[in-house]
């Protein structure tokens, strides 16, 4: 049986040809796969959509319809007086606005936490929200085969309370794919190749580090940091240094607009108000770029740790062409001013920051799913 995709190269030998790299790049081991058969019913009906449920930010992709949905990963509930079921008072960006600032009434919920579910009715209820607000094709909304971006360290009763919220949100089928797997492929890198890739997608709950090959995952590793770390970080470091306490969105502000990976960079400053731990009354105080790094250097060298494990754990073979093709920084923390730089004086490798980096894993996601490359086994 001759490569699906592009060439004559039989399907028999196609693997041991990609192990010693005599095949490359759109010749290699998934495209040697047959195209999957649908009934005629599912293939005039199928619907396939990708969504990346993260800590800080939910998307919604379609390969034809591009990003439908970007929103903060954030739910509001109206508390009513009388017992019954909460009612939804707002979801995504609206809701966001909300947090730390809720009238007595509302309850603003973020229901991940570390990438995945940390609060089972709010993410239900927020899925929902969120597949009518992208509503891909009106008749078809809902009854779409989802594939759901997951972390490597989500454990099965994880797992299984985010397939169970999709599917309770109207999902029709639901796929899952590793952030890592699904962040590289959205990267552009050589996924396929026989050649090693590593990808390190620092969201806003978890960090993944992935090394991939042969359209699969060789080394996978996760740790609980990520931005949310940052921000809580430089709280602390606000309220030690000058006894100002910051709400958490004013630390993230701050962290995007000034935030830096370096100290010994050319000095940034901006004025930031919080609460006088003294006094209660607000007060406002300047905070530099060095502030920053200085708050952010717990939780950074526990990334820069998790990139080491993986370049220590990655095969021998793999990680010899990390070290030629160096690594691909993914997600909303590989914004940070000077993060590769940062790395790249650590481990002494070329990092290069993804294009558009926020939207990378849900693009992947959608792609991999379109070329076979989802691994079932992996999440069962
Ligand atoms: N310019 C920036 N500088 C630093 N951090 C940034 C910047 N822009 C976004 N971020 C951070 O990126 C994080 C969100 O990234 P992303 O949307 O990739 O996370 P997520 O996918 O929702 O989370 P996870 O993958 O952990 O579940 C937030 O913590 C946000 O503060
Ligand atoms: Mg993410």
């Amino acid at each position: 049986m001759p490569c699906w995709a592009c060439c004559a190269i039989p399907v028999t030998g196609v693997l041991s040809d990609c192990l010693t790299g005599r095949i490359t790049t759109h010749q290699s081991l998934y495209m040697a796969r047959p195209t999957p058969s649908f009934p005629l019913f599912e293939r005039l009906f199928r619907h396939s959509v990708a969504m990346d449920l993260g800590t800080a930010n939910t998307l919604i992709y379609t390969g034809d319809g591009g990003i439908l949905l970007n929103q903060p990963s954030v739910v509001c509930f109206k508390k009513e007086a009388a017992a019954g079921p909460r009612r939804v008072a707002a979801v995504g960006a609206e809701a966001r606005q909300l947090l730390g600032r809720a009238p007595r009434n509302v309850e603003a919920v973020r229901p991940m936490r570390h990438g995945v579910i940390a609060n089972y009715s709010a993410a239900e209820h927020m899925i929902r929200q969120f597949i009518d607000m992208a509503r891909p094709r009106p008749m078809f909304s809902r009854r779409a085969a989802f594939t759901l971006c997951v972390p490597a360290g989500a454990t099965q009763v994880e797992l299984r309370a985010i397939r169970e919220a999709a599917v309770a949100a109207g999902a029709w089928k639901v796929s899952l794919i590793g952030e890592s797997l699904a962040s590289a492929v959205g990267a552009g890198m050589p996924v396929s190749e026989a050649t090693g890739s590593m990808v390190v997608d620092i969201g806003g709950g978890t960090t993944e580090v992935g090394v991939i090959a042969l359209g699969g995952t060789a080394y996978s590793g996760s740790i609980r940091v990520g931005g949310d770390t940052f921000d809580a970080a430089i709280v602390s470091h606000v309220r030690h240094l000058y006894g100002v306490l910051l709400g958490e969105q004013t630390a993230e502000h701050v962290k995007k607009s000034i935030g830096s990976a370096l100290r010994n960079v050319p000095l940034e400053s901006m004025n930031a108000t919080g609460r006088s731990v003294d006094d209660g009354l607000p007060r406002t105080v300047q905070l530099t770029n060095q502030d920053i790094a200085e708050a952010i250097d717990g939780p950074l060298r526990q990334v820069i740790g998790a990139v080491k494990r993986g370049l220590e754990m990655a095969p021998a073979e793999l990680a010899t062409d990390i070290a030629h093709n160096g690594i691909v920084l993914t997600g909303g923390g590989a914004l940070l001013g000077h993060l590769g730089t940062r790395l790249t004086q650590e481990l002494g490798l070329d990092v290069r920051v993804a294009d558009e980096p926020l939207t990378c894993a849900v693009r992947g996601a959608s792609a991999a799913a379109a070329a076979g490359l989802l691994d079932e086994a992996a999440f069962q």
